[in-house]
């Protein structure tokens, strides 16, 4: 049986570790550092991204209101920055793209990011945005160190100019941490709810202790023993 285990065992610690060695890419990632608690962060990570991106991506499992509702951004503001077609503030977010004229410019439909940053990571798009560079022989004229041969454009490079690079990277760590929080909306509340619920357990762990020493004060040994 011990056998069996052992076996068992091994083959699992083997494929974990073999599948490590295979998500590990041949690039190396820059650490995104996001701060999804970072409000400021966001709000321009969502200017940018409706500027910068929202041409060419959808990220169809979000609506503009509840960017609205979750980023403190009034309806207003929503409806006069974010919103360039006829799009309805509670409407999903599409890309005014058509399927037909993207396959015809890019070769391929530029992917909807609602979950990119679940499946590739937050390292990995900070990087990816921030890793074009020139390429002649490819029909934008750049390539990129991440994703080798995209049929992106350096889309952020008039971003860039006049910017110093840092300044530059916090736009870019923005428009990440505007993504993670696509990704995953619940997560502003949960990280701040799990402490609060951790709180509610602590106390309720005192109270409990304080009625079990109440509950036994009387019984010595595993006996009941009359008030004193
Ligand atoms: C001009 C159109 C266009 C714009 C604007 C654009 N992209 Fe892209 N993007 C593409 C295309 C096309 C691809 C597919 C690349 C490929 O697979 O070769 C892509 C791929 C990506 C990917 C990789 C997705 C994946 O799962 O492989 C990410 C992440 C991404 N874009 C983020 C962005 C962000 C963030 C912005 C805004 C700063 C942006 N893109 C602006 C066209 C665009």
């Amino acid at each position: 049986m011990k056998k069996i285990l052992n076996t068992v065992t091994a083959t699992l610690v083997g494929t974990v570790i073999s599948f490590n060695v295979f998500a590990v890419a041949s690039v190396e990632l820059d650490q995104a550092n996001t701060d999804i608690t970072d409000k400021k962060s966001l709000q321009n990570g969502a200017r940018l991204f409706m500027n910068y991106c929202a041409g060419c991506h959808s990220i169809k499992f979000m609506r503009y209101n509840r960017i609205g509702k979750d980023l403190d951004i009034a309806d207003e503001d929503i409806e006069k920055n974010f919103i360039f077609g006829n799009e309805k503030i509670g409407s999903p977010i599409t890309s005014a793209m058509s399927v037909e004229g993207a396959a015809k410019w890019f070769g391929t439909t530029p992917p909807d990011l609602s979950l990119v940053s679940r499946s590739k990571g937050v390292d990995w798009i900070y990087t990816y945005l921030r890793g074009f560079y020139k390429d002649e022989e490819r029909i934008f004229g750049v390539n990129n160190h991440v994703l080798e041969n995209a049929s992106m454009p350096d889309v952020l490079w008039s971003l860039k100019q006049n910017k110093s690079s840092e300044a530059f990277d916090q736009d870019v760590r923005d428009i990440t941490n505007f993504l993670d929080y696509v990704g995953e909306p619940a997560k502003l509340i949960r990280t701040e709810l799990g402490y609060k619920v951790l709180g509610f357990l602590f106390i309720l762990f005192i109270l409990s202790y304080l009625l079990k020493k109440e509950y036994w004060k009387d019984v010595k040994y595993g006996k009941w023993r009359a008030k004193d």
